[in-house]
Order: C-alpha cells, then sequence, then structure tokens
C-alpha cells in the first residue's frame, strides 16, 4: 500500500473503536424470562440466558434462541416489517428482544441522511486502487455505524457487460478480476467497521429497462466463468455478511427464488453461512415491472409504499405468462430475508408451514443465519447508536478527494494541453452545463448519496478555489454554444464540462445512445475551436462515444460522477497539483456500431461470453479508448520481467515480477496490468483476460519492482460436462502492460499435470544459481592460473 495510505489507515483504526457501543447494553432491554410465554418445554431455567450471554458461542446462542422461537416469530425474522416499510428494516421480536436489521443504502456512500459521498462506483473501479477502496469502505462503514443503520447494500458488483446498462456508474467496470479485487476491498473496509456489506446484485444483472421481467440466459460457462467469480471472491475472500439476489430471471428463474444460484452454488459450492435478502420487491416479478413502467423507478422509498401497492393490486400478474417464485421456490432456493414486505413469507406461508407443506429445517435454516449475523455483528450486546458527529467528518470528506484524484482518467492531452500553468493565466472561462451544476453526483436512484449541500464543490466552485483572486473566472452554462465560445475567446483557458445526468443514464433506466445529448457537441467544438487552450471534463457514469467532437478537443479528462468534493479534485489535475492516475475500467468505443445490438428491453436475453475488451479483441475491433487506459502527466517503463517458475502444477502458482521507472519529470501512479493469454486450450479462450493489477506511486527516476502472483485455478475453464473448473496442462503467455492495448513486457510458463515432471524442473532451476557460481570460481581461478603463468 502507498505511503500515503498507511495514514488514512489511521482513520480506520480510529473509527475501530469509536462505535464499539457498551457490552452487553441490549442485554438489559431483554426482557425478563418471566415475560417469555413460550419457551419450549426443554428450556430449563439454567440454559435460559445462554443466547443472552456474549461469552457464549455464537453457534450456541443461535440454538438456544432458535429453540426458543415459534413458528410465527420465524417467519417474522425473515420479512421487512410492513408496518412502517419506508425504515428499511426488519422487525423487532419485543418477547425475546431480537432486534431488526436496519439497512441502508450504497455505494457511493452511506445513504441514511446527509452523508459522505464518494465518487460513483465506476469512478472507484478506475482508481485501480485496492488499498484505497479498502478505506471508502472503512469510511462507509463507519458511517453506516454511525447512523444506526446495521447493513449497508454495497458493492454493487454488476459487470458492465454494455454501457448503456443504466446502473454502469454503480459498478467497478466490465472486468470480472477486476470487480472482484475491488469488491472485497470494499467489503473488507465495511465489515472491518462492524457494519455488514451485501454484495448485489447477483447475478448476470446489468441493464435497467424491463428489469423486473428480464430472463438473462446464460450458459454455464459463461456464468461459472464471467458472471460468478466476483461473487464468489466476495465470499470466499471477504467473507461478506449478505448477498442480495438481482431483480432478473436467470436462465428462467427469477434470481430470489433460484435454486441453483442461491442453495447450490452460493450456500453449497461456495459455503456461503451469511443471509440472502431479496433486493427491493424482487419476489414479486412482472407486477413490479408494471408498476415501474407505470412510475417509473419508484421503487427506491420515493413513493409511499401504499401507492405502489394500490397500483399493483389493479395489476394482474398472470398478463405477462412469467411465473414469479412461489413460497416453496424462494425457501428451498434459500432465501433468508424478503424486503421490503412479506410478499410470499405471509399468512399463507405460515400455514403452509405449520401443516407441514414447508419444511421446518428450511425455515430454520432461514432463522439460523439471520441470527447468526445478528450476533456476530453485535445487534444484540453492541446495537449501533446513532451519532451524526461521526458523519462528513473532514477526514472523511478529504478521503473523497482523494478518491476522484486517482479515479479521473486523462484520456487525451495534445501538446501537453494540461496542466494548466496557474502562473500563465490570467483569465478563464468554465463553461458548459455540468459546470456548476450540483445535482451531477450520479442517480437518483437507491445509491443516491448526497452530501450536505453546503459541503458539495462544484468544477466551478473547486477552480474559483484553486485559483484565487489572481485570476478572472468567468462562467458559462452553456446554452448558446456561440455566447460560449466568444467567452473563451477572451480567456487564456477554458474548462468545458459536459456529459450526463440522473434523468439519462439511472437505475431503472438505460442509456439511449453513448453520445453526448443535446447541443453538448456543438458546444464543445465551438469552445475548442476558439480556444486551443481547452480541456473538455467529462461528468457521467460509462463510456461516451466523441465522433463528432473529439478531434477538436485538445484534452478530455474523464471525471465519472465525481463525489462531494469533485470539483476541488478536477481542479487539483487540471492546474497540476495531483498526476492524474485513473484507468478505465470499461472499454470506450469509437460508435456504438461497434458493439452488439444492445436491446433492454428484450425480454429473452442471451449473454454472450464475450463482452468488454474480451469482445473487442476476439472481434479484432479497434477501441476508441481501450479498457485499462489512461495517460498521466509523466511516462513510465517497464523492463526486466520475470516469471519465478517455467512450470507449475495444477494447483500450483507464479510470481511475476517487472521493473517499473517513472521516466518523466513528475512524481505519479501507474497501473500495471497483467494479462494471460491461452496457447493450444482444447476449448475457445478468450485472447487474453484480466488476472492481476498493481497500482504503483513513482517519484521521477524512481523504479520498483512490482510483483503479481498467478495461481493456475485461475486460468482455469469451466467444463460444463464435468460440472466443475478445469486447470489445463497448456502454455499460458503472460502480458504486463500498462492496458489492455499497451502490452510491454511478456513471457511464458506452463502448467503440468505431471507432478513429477514440476518437481524435477523447480530442482534444476532451484540448482542452478549454484551452478553458476561454481563455474564462475572455476574460471576465475582458470583465469588466475594463464595471469599466474604469464607474469613468471
Ligand atoms: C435496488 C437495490 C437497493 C434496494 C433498496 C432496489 O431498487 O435495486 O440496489 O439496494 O432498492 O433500496
Amino acid at each position: 500500500m502507498k505511503a500515503k495510505l498507511l495514514a488514512l489507515a489511521m482513520i480506520g483504526m480510529m473509527f475501530a473503536t469509536t462505535f464499539a457501543g457498551t457490552a452487553g447494553a441490549s442485554v438489559d432491554a431483554v426482557p425478563a424470562i418471566a415475560d417469555v410465554v413460550n419457551v419450549g418445554a426443554s428450556a430449563a431455567a439454567s440454559d435460559v440466558s445462554i443466547y443472552k450471554d456474549p461469552n457464549q458461542p455464537v453457534d450456541a446462542r443461535v440454538e438456544d434462541l432458535l429453540s426458543r422461537m415459534t413458528l410465527d416469530e420465524k417467519i417474522e425474522q425473515m420479512h421487512g416489517n410492513m408496518a412502517d416499510p419506508e425504515t428499511m428494516s426488519t422487525i423487532y421480536n419485543s418477547r425475546l428482544g431480537i432486534p431488526g436489521f436496519n439497512f441502508s443504502d450504497g455505494p457511493r456512500g452511506e445513504r441514511w441522511g446527509y452523508t459522505t459521498t464518494f465518487p460513483v462506483g465506476i469512478a472507484c473501479g478506475a482508481t485501480w486502487n485496492e488499498g484505497l477502496e479498502y478505506l471508502v469502505g472503512v469510511v462507509m462503514g463507519n458511517e453506516t455505524s454511525a447512523r444506526g443503520r446495521d447493513v449497508i447494500f454495497a458493492p454493487c458488483m454488476n459487470l458492465v457487460r454494455d454501457s448503456h446498462g443504466g446502473r454502469s456508474q454503480e459498478t467497478y467496470g466490465e472486468d470480472t478480476w477486476h470487480v472482484g479485487r475491488m469488491g472485497v476491498a470494499l467489503i473488507e473496509g465495511i465489515q472491518s467497521e462492524g457494519a455488514m456489506a451485501c454484495a448485489k446484485h447477483y447475478a448476470a444483472n446489468s441493464d435497467e429497462n424491463n428489469r423486473h421481467q428480464k430472463n438473462s440466459i446464460l450458459d454455464p460457462r459463461t456464468l461459472y466463468e464471467i458472471y460468478l467469480p466476483h461473487f464468489k471472491m466476495a465470499v470466499v475472500e471477504a467473507d461478506v455478511a449478505s448477498v442480495m439476489p438481482a431483480y432478473n430471471r436467470l436462465n428462467g428463474e427469477y434470481c430470489a427464488g433460484n435454486y441453483q444460484l442461491l442453495r447450490q452454488i452460493l450456500k453449497g459450492e461456495w459455503g456461503f453461512d451469511g443471509l440472502t435478502v431479496s433486493d427491493w420487491f424482487g419476489t414479486e416479478g412482472p407486477i413490479v415491472e408494471h408498476i415501474e413502467s407505470f412510475g417509473g423507478p419508484m421503487l427506491n422509498s420515493q413513493l409511499p409504499i401504499n401507492f405502489i401497492k394500490m397500483v399493483a393490486s389493479n395489476t394482474n400478474p398472470n398478463a405477462t405468462g412469467i411465473k414469479s417464485p412461489t413460497p416453496y421456490d424462494a425457501i428451498q432456493a434459500g432465501l433468508d430475508v424478503e424486503m421490503p414486505e412479506p410478499y410470499l413469507y405471509n399468512y399463507e406461508f405460515n400455514v403452509l408451514a405449520s401443516s407441514g407443506q414447508i419444511q421446518q429445517y428450511l425455515i430454520d435454516d432461514a432463522v439460523r443465519r439471520i441470527l447468526r449475523a445478528k450476533f456476530e455483528y453485535g445487534l444484540f450486546d453492541e446495537p449501533k447508536k446513532a451519532n451524526d458527529a461521526f458523519v462528513e467528518t473532514p477526514e472523511h470528506i478529504a478521503l473523497t478527494r482523494e478518491v476522484e484524484h486517482e479515479a479521473a482518467v486523462l484520456l487525451k492531452n495534445d501538446g501537453n494541453t494540461l496542466p494548466f500553468d496557474i502562473g500563465a493565466i490570467k483569465s478563464i472561462a468554465v463553461i458548459g452545463p455540468a459546470a456548476d451544476d450540483k445535482d451531477r453526483l450520479g442517480d437518483h436512484g437507491s445509491s443516491n448519496a448526497q452530501p450536505t449541500p453546503e459541503k458539495l464543490i462544484t468544477t466551478l466552485m473547486g477552480i474559483k478555489n484553486k485559483v484565487g483572486s489572481g485570476v478572472k473566472v468567468s462562467y458559462d452554462n452553456g446554452s448558446d454554444p456561440a455566447a460560449a465560445a466568444e467567452l473563451a475567446k477572451t480567456c487564456d483557458a477554458a474548462v468545458v464540462v459536459v456529459g450526463r445526468n440522473y434523468l439519462e443514464e439511472a437505475e431503472a433506466k438505460d442509456l439511449d445512445s453513448l453520445a453526448l445529448s443535446g447541443t453538448q457537441p456543438e458546444l464543445i467544438n465551438a469552445v475548442c475551436s476558439a480556444n486551443k487552450n481547452s480541456v473538455v471534463v467529462l461528468i457521467a457514469g460509462s463510456a461516451v462515444t466523441m465522433q463528432e467532437w473529439i478531434a477538436n478537443a485538445p484534452a478530455i479528462l474523464m471525471a465519472w460522477y465525481p463525489g462531494m468534493e469533485g470539483g476541488n479534485a478536477i481542479a487539483d489535475i487540471v492546474f497540476g497539483d495531483v498526476c492524474p492516475s485513473g484507468r478505465i475500467p470499461i472499454t470506450f468505443p469509437k460508435s456504438e456500431d461497434q458493439l452488439p445490438l444492445f436491446d433492454s428491453y428484450k425480454m429473452d436475453d442471451v449473454y454472450s461470453y464475450y463482452h468488454g475488451y474480451r469482445y473487442f479483441d476476439k472481434n479484432n475491433l479497434e477501441p476508441l479508448f481501450p479498457f485499462g487506459y489512461g495517460l498521466s502527466y509523466t511516462t513510465f517503463e517497464y523492463s526486466n520481467m520475470k516469471i519465478d517458475k517455467s512450470i507449475i502444477g495444477l494447483d500450483g502458482k507464479v510470481k511475476v515480477s517487472v521493473d517499473v521507472k517513472n521516466t518523466g519529470d513528475v512524481a505519479g501512479d501507474e497501473v500495471v496490468q497483467l494479462y494471460i493469454g491461452y496457447e493450444g486450450s482444447k476449448v475457445e479462450r478468450s485472447v487474453k483476460d484480466l488476472k492481476g493489477f498493481n497500482k504503483v506511486f513513482l517519484q521521477p527516476g524512481e523504479k520498483k519492482t512490482v510483483t503479481i502472483e498467478v495461481a493456475a485455478e485461475n486460468v482455469s475453464y469451466y467444463s460444463a460436462g464435468l460440472g466443475k473448473f478445469v486447470v489445463e496442462p497448456i502454455t499460458y503467455n503472460v502480458l504486463v502492460g500498462a492496458s489492455s492495448r499497451d502490452i510491454r513486457e511478456t513471457g511464458l510458463f506452463r502448467i503440468s499435470e505431471n507432478q513429477a515432471e514440476v518437481d524435477a524442473e523447480n530442482q534444476k532451476s532451484a540448482k542452478t544459481p549454484g551452478f553458476e557460481v561454481a563455474l564462475a570460481f572455476v574460471a576465475l581461478g582458470a583465469i588466475s592460473i594463464i595471469l599466474r603463468k604469464k607474469r613468471l
């Protein structure tokens, strides 16, 4: 982790102690045993307090409590608080003193009230900095606790299958490995603060229109290799506390009632012991689609629940012929908590369970998971105490600025237009619809975190803050491109801030086009023609096509939706106080013609094995900007790549090291990316897949060795026939570089199924240095003999 992050890690340590409530505080709130009217006959007075005793093992507490609960009480644990759905909570059981969950949303900040608002998920993805993302998680986890919430619905781990997807902004990017690494970092940060994270939306959820009906159709390889591994990382590596099944159907079954997805893979193959929480109304299927198409993206607590239900009651759920999950589907599949209301886990469910038609052990499995999480995350013993003083602290806000520093991607910089020289500029024009719009933090859906309005810095404000009173800053909203160009002409430099807003790309709303809307292209062309010292700053949540204007723009900075300190961070980069180090985590196409047809209203949507850079590689297409690309104010040289082993076994690992040197004049970060290609695979493989990355900070002239490990299991493919991953004994190409299309160093290693061959080869190479040293001594001896003889 970089040195500057160490200081920030201190914030984490500070937080860790801040919210440790008084142990046992909630125990006092638990009713006395005299109030317990339904204790099972086996509950002897001596063991009554097991579940209340923080010193008992969690499993013992769970079993004790479970044994005291009636069927009604168990089912009550499994759904939202119908009495007040807007509280985003589950029910408090007063008889036994079982706390309910208090949920909150993410991932651009904890969303309960005004909070520290980070750049959106895709911007965090563009940092390629796991250490930094961990700290983002620390802040989010901390603020979740400080708002008295137990669970934050973050990270969003969707894959950007196509940049039109309205929630591209919420996730980290298009690549499975990259999304997995960044998600793990956020989860570990959140959970280090005693809050529960929730990996969402599981799985194959990548576009919005029609989201409650869409049937994502995936063959086994596409599912297991592309759309699941990042969730597996969240479960197996980060031990994520909860997982949210997505709205869509997967191969015909709604994710919330999908046996293969939840029971078989998540809980079975991956051993997930946390809980699943349905997405809002995610068990209600086509009804919800109808409501949403009628009322827009309303399922984010913006409309009264009764209104939603009133519309629902006038809807014929069978009209579409799509089968919603039944209560049997959901409980058998392993849906533990249904939110926000008991649509399936309701009175009838109770009747079915009482009559034995729904098996008890399934209900017990769900309740056990719920109780275990409540014990493990301190809901019984250390209930969260809301304390606003710990929200939006200066340290938290400063972190949002640092994230944007590392997230903004310099896409173009002809003739070193940037950074602007503050000493040489007397006047600057700040132009465009996004330049001073406070509503450009991302969409208004469930992730709509907002800071205290006065704490939000637009680009115009950031530039004013930066240049001070010595430079004249003029603003124009860009509605009249000709007038804006006139203004730009009179200034020493121009910053054109354009992009998208929450109406164009959002939850429940996919993008109609990747081009900039309205007169924005015209505005860029006019201003950049009027003033060659111009930069275009893009505020948006996914790829932008630029054919109409890119030739005229000398410099382009992709700022994403940049968080509450976005304006300051953008100014830091534009004026060179910070060297840009973001790299795009999605492919920017030249035009939409390069992409497969995007039809997000399609009911049955066959997911391809290829998308993003893997699609561009396979089809030999030249993107506008490739995955992993980004410029800097300095340059980096790669050399001396080494792979520590030329051959490994089926469960082996190689260490790839490469020297990276900063060959420019300013300090900067490089994102070293490692891709793997496959030689002679017996199945079709991608041209290359990202399998590792590492961000490294270098002073001018400094050189560091970057090491990335690749494990054999991570280059395997999924065999549908065998029903498992297969590590192939073939040769693997190691491609290390600065982007998916800028490979600087290459090498090979082989995987062998013959362990004797692997051992022999490794012994040989282990002996090699000794042998070389011996040879050198022999040679030196011979030379000295010759020299001595000559002297004689
Ligand atoms: C979104 C989820 C969110 C939930 C609760 C849903 O509409 O899809 O991401 O966590 O609402 O707000």
